[in-house]
């Protein structure tokens, strides 16, 4: 057989991280960078996988019992097909791995449409998201579900656990600035950081997720009105919940104040947090460039991206 080619999109958080894991909404959108999958035949009986990053490459053989997580997801994901054939995939990402852009996501999306070219089955970008859950949870424990449904969906959109995704039509494009703090975490322990907290005190931090599911239903106003200040001081509240559940950390409090100093018109954590990346909304493609400037004067990996458009 010949070669299949898949990709999946990377995506941002706009509002709603970590609530949206209990129940709550989230506003969030595909970014054009993720990753890219191939699928050949294999030369042997058995299933693998090169993964190529930025400056490593890891090889792996689909096994639930690997060493490797990605071992381990591959097979996950194999397991969501009656008998495949042997394959050997490929996937190049084009995102910082770990950094709160849904990377482990991109990937498992690509994989999975790569999969599906190269075996001729017909599916929607939603089924997509349903299917490679599997892969998600062996990196999250307990995904939302929103990274692997933006990573087969793209677009901007109001996503809630178990309820039917909500395209959101936006205005105008978001010009996003985004910074990495060079800190990596692990979505996983972020994520049971959180549950603990909730455990602990299941009614201050219930409401807090209360308020931030306030921020989002308001955020999305703003974003269908085109009302770019307003969806920016929501960004701002939410950074300030996001940090009273121990999420920012010294770094991203530095990106965050960069940016706003700069003139963003918000500036939050984005992802898992505890490292990992901020976005900024800048209010135009100029304002964007010296956000930008000003992070990387603190030596921060950064880019400018659009989304919504
Ligand atoms: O850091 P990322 O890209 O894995 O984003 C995780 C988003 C969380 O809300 C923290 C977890 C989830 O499953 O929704």
């Amino acid at each position: 057989m010949s070669t299949a080619h898949g990709a999946g999109c990377g995506k941002v958080i706009l509002l709603g991280e970590h609530s949206v894991v209990h129940g709550r909404p989230a506003l969030a959108a595909g970014l054009s960078r993720g990753a890219r999958a191939e699928v050949t035949a294999s030369p042997d009986a058995r299933s693998h996988a090169r993964f190529v990053f930025d400056t490593a490459e890891v090889v792996v053989q689909a096994a639930d019992d690997s060493d490797h997580p990605l071992g381990r997801a591959f097979a996950a994901l194999l397991g969501t097909y009656s008998a495949p054939p042997p394959v050997h995939l490929t996937v190049r990402l084009e995102l910082p791995a770990g950094a709160g852009l849904g990377a482990s996501a991109a990937m498992g999306v690509s994989a999975s449409s790569a999969l599906d070219a190269y075996l001729g089955i017909p599916r929607t970008p939603l089924e997509r998201a349903t299917q490679t859950l599997a892969w998600e949870r062996v990196f999250h424990g307990n995904p939302s579900g929103v990274d692997n449904t933006m990573a087969a969906v793209g677009g901007v959109a109001l996503f809630t656990r178990g309820e039917p995704l909500e395209p959101v039509r936006v205005r105008k494009p978001l010009v996003l600035v985004i910074g990495h703090s060079g800190e990596s975490s692990e979505t996983k322990q972020m994520v049971g950081l959180v549950a603990q907290q909730l455990e602990r005190e299941p009614e201050r931090i219930g409401q807090l997720f209360d308020a931030i599911a306030a921020l989002v239903r308001n955020a999305r106003l703003a974003l269908e009105a085109g009302d770019l200040r307003a969806l920016g001081q929501l960004m701002d509240m939410n950074h300030g919940l996001l940090s009273a559940l121990m999420l920012s950390t010294a770094r991203l409090e530095d990106l965050c104040h960069a940016a706003r100093d700069a003139g963003a018109l918000g500036a939050k954590v984005t992802g898992a947090g505890g490292g990992g990346c901020m976005v900024a909304l800048a209010a135009d493609h100029g304002a964007a460039h010296t956000i930008l400037a000003a992070l990387q004067s603190l030596g921060a990996e950064s880019f400018v991206t659009e989304v919504g458009a």
